[in-house]
C-alpha cells in the first residue's frame, strides 16, 4: 500500500513543480515582452544600472562617443534595426543631417526620439556633447 502511495504522490509532485515553473516562466516572458522600448539592454551591460535613479554625475562626463555607441547606440545603428541608419554609412547619414539642418538637427531629434527612435537612443545619463560625438562617429559627419 505504502509502495502505491509513493508512486502515485511522486508523479503529482512533479507535476505540481512543473506548473509553477511554467507560470513563472510564463510571466517572465510576459514582462520581457511588454517591457518598454526605452529598455534596450545591451550585452555587458547591467540593465539595472541604466533603471537605477541617477547616475553618479563623474560617470557621464566625458564617456567616450565609442563607450556611448558601445552600450547604447550600436544594438540599432549596427544593423539598422527599424530602419535606423547604419554606422559608417556617410551617404545616409549626410541625407538625414542636410534634412534637418545639420548635425545640429541630427542631435536634436536624437534628444527627442524619432518613430523607433527613443528619446536619447537609451542614453539617458548622455549630455548633448556626449550625444553629439557619438552621432559624428557613426556618421562620419
Ligand atoms: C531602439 C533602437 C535605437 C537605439 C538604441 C538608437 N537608435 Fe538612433 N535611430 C533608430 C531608428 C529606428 C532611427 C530612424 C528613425 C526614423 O527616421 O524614423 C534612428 C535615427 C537616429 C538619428 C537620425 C535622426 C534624424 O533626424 O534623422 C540619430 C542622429 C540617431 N538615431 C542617434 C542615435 C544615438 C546617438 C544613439 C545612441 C545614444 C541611438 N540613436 C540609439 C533607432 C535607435
Amino acid at each position: 500500500m505504502n509502495l502505491m502511495k509513493k508512486i502515485l504522490v511522486a508523479p503529482a509532485a512533479v507535476l505540481a513543480l512543473w506548473a509553477v515553473s511554467a507560470q513563472a516562466t510564463t510571466d517572465e516572458a510576459i514582462a520581457e515582452r511588454i517591457k518598454p522600448v526605452g529598455v534596450v539592454c545591451v550585452q555587458g551591460d547591467e540593465c539595472a544600472k541604466q533603471a537605477a535613479p541617477a547616475a553618479p554625475a563623474a560617470a557621464s562626463a566625458g564617456r567616450s562617443a565609442d563607450d556611448v555607441i558601445a552600450q547604447h547606440c550600436s544594438v540599432c545603428h549596427t544593423a539598422g534595426v527599424a530602419g535606423a541608419p547604419i554606422s559608417g554609412e556617410t551617404a545616409v547619414w549626410k541625407e538625414r543631417a542636410d534634412a534637418k539642418g545639420g548635425l545640429e538637427g541630427l542631435l536634436q531629434s536624437a534628444i527627442t526620439g524619432l518613430n523607433a527612435m527613443p528619446p536619447k537612443g537609451t542614453c539617458n545619463d548622455c549630455s548633448d556633447d556626449e550625444l553629439l560625438s557619438a552621432i559624428q562617429s557613426m556618421s562620419g559627419l
